[in-house]
């Protein structure tokens, strides 16, 4: 009897434990929960280059200020279907050459 009730408070704990867990978990943003690495900008130009230009002309990182890109870039990773790294990456090299 002792060995039961001592696997089952055990088994309370471990419970505990895991729903602890899953309230931390899904408490954390989406975003911070992909392994975020900070913007590379020489990922970025190729990126660029090779989505960006796809539908309409090339436009000139000079045209749009840091606030502007961060949202413009927000919409178009939408439509040119990448990925959350790249679009960071394509980010840094439009706020960094403009
Ligand atoms: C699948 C097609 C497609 C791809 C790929 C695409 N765009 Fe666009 N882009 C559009 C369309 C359509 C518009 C105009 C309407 C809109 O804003 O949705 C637009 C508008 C823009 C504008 C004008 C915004 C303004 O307010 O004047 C900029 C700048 C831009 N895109 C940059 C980019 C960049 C940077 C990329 C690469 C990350 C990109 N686009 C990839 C379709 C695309």
């Amino acid at each position: 009897m002792a060995g039961i009730s001592r696997f089952r408070i055990g088994g309370l704990i471990a419970a505990g434990f895991v729903a602890v867990a899953v309230l931390f978990y899904q408490a954390t943003p989406l975003e911070a929960r992909e392994a975020e690495k900070p913007g590379d900008s020489v990922r970025g130009v190729t990126l660029w280059a090779d989505n960006c230009a796809r539908c309409h002309a090339m436009r000139d990182p000079k045209e749009f200020r840091d606030d502007q890109w961060r949202v413009i870039v927000s919409h178009m990773r939408v439509r040119a279907g990448l990925g959350g790294q790249d679009a960071r990456d394509i980010l840094a090299f439009l706020q960094a050459s403009n």
